[in-house]
């Protein structure tokens, strides 16, 4: 199944709760938002029915976001569930780590394959500025207790200009005692950036130089990029990667929706409006009126929204405050990042 410029449904990214234990400048900056209602979220058969949709239709990567996902009580039981399933390829996590320590033991043993933490700096002020809260020491916990139980994982660091951009060098220094492979994500302006500006972005080419300043000649591996990240190696064959989604965008090649931990569907990062396919669900929808649901909409899609955005002159925050407050759905954390 195809969209309008040829892409084949393969990812979702399975957001199981909007609700945040940071307040990160670039994410969630303010200091309350108006939450999803409780009886809106998903239950977990209800995920689990929608994902056998999605992979009837090709989905067989899934990843699960938050907000924080592991603020979703009882994870490992819908961890266990998904796992269960034999066409799912890969079943990750995105995570701020902060509780990873306590539950990492617990997902893996329902079946989690892989997580990604983000972390974006060393210093204990510093993340205190960029997340409200001074949580450096538990997300270096979680991390660690990552590295005991998968020997490997992803670390994701938003670089922003005049923030931590000069952390680059430390953080692949760190990665490599924790076997991390560390991924330079350009700062983007989608929905609860509103600091965003130009003036913050360090492109992927500024990263690349001031990594060879530093390392010497920096190299692409042969045939090991894959969307979202361009994947480089360091002279000492330490690998990191760069995710330029701002100067450089994937879209061409984009195989990826998000489903809201309410169950709206939306097929682009930067997309303004989405399909409540709660509602279809709760209203008895068999399973086959879900995957002509899911399939029609898939088959017109046509987005594109970070080489809109690029082409734009005048670039600013993408949604207003003022928007952001009527509809939660327009914020990164409530999609999932
Ligand atoms: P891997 O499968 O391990 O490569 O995971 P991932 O990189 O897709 O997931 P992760 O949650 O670590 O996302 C990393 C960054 O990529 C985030 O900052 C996202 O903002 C960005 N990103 C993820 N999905 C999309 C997308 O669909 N479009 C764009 N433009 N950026 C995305
Ligand atoms: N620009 C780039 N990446 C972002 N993320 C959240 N907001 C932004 C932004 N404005 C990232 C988080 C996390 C991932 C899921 O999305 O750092 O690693
Ligand atoms: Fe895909 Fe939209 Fe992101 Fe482009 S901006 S890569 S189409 S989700």
């Amino acid at each position: 199944m195809l969209d309008l410029l040829n892409r084949p449904l393969k990812n979702l990214r399975l957001s199981v709760t909007d609700r945040c234990n940071l307040r990160c400048q670039y994410c969630m900056p303010e200091a309350e938002y108006v939450w999803l209602p409780r009886e809106d979220l998903l239950n977990f058969e209800e995920i689990s029915r929608l994902v056998d949709v999605f992979i009837s239709l090709g989905v067989d990567r899934v990843r699960l976001t938050g907000g924080e996902p592991l603020l979703r009580r009882d994870l490992p039981s819908l961890v266990r569930m998904l796992a269960a399933k034999p066409v799912l390829k890969d079943l990750a996590m995105t995570s701020n780590g902060i509780l990873l320590a306590d539950q990492i033991e617990a997902l893996k043993e329902a079946g989690l394959k892989r997580v990604t933490v983000s972390l974006d700096t060393l210093h204990h002020d510093r993340f205190a500025a960029l997340a409200r809260f001074d949580e450096l020491t538990r997300v270096k916990q979680g991390i660690a207790a990552a590295h005991r139980a998968f020997g490997t994982l992803k670390i994701d660091t938003v670089v922003i200009k005049g923030t931590n951009d000069d952390e680059l060098v430390p953080l692949i220094e760190y990665g490599k005692t924790v076997n991390g492979e560390v991924r330079f994500i350009e700062y983007m302006d989608v929905g609860g950036a509103t600091h965003w500006s130009w003036a913050n972005v360090l492109s992927r080419a500024e990263m690349l130089e001031r990594l060879s300043a530093h390392y010497g000649s920096v190299t692409a591996p042969a045939n090991e990029s894959s969307a979202p990240a361009d994947r480089y190696a360091l002279p000492d064959g330490t690998v990191f990667g760069i995710i330029s989604s701002t100067t450089a965008p994937f879209c061409s090649s984009c195989d990826r929706s998000r489903l809201t931990a309410d169950g709206m569907w939306y097929l682009c990062l930067y997309a303004t409006r989405g399909t409540d396919l709660r509602a279809a669900l709760r209203k008895g929808a068999s399973v086959d009126e879900l995957r002509e649901l899911v399939a029609g909409l898939w088959r017109q899609r046509d987005d594109r929204g970070a080489e809109q955005r690029l082409a734009l002159g005048d670039r600013r925050a993408f949604v207003p405050i003022k928007a952001l407050k009527q509809d939660p759905h327009l914020e990164m954390h409530t999609r999932g990042g």
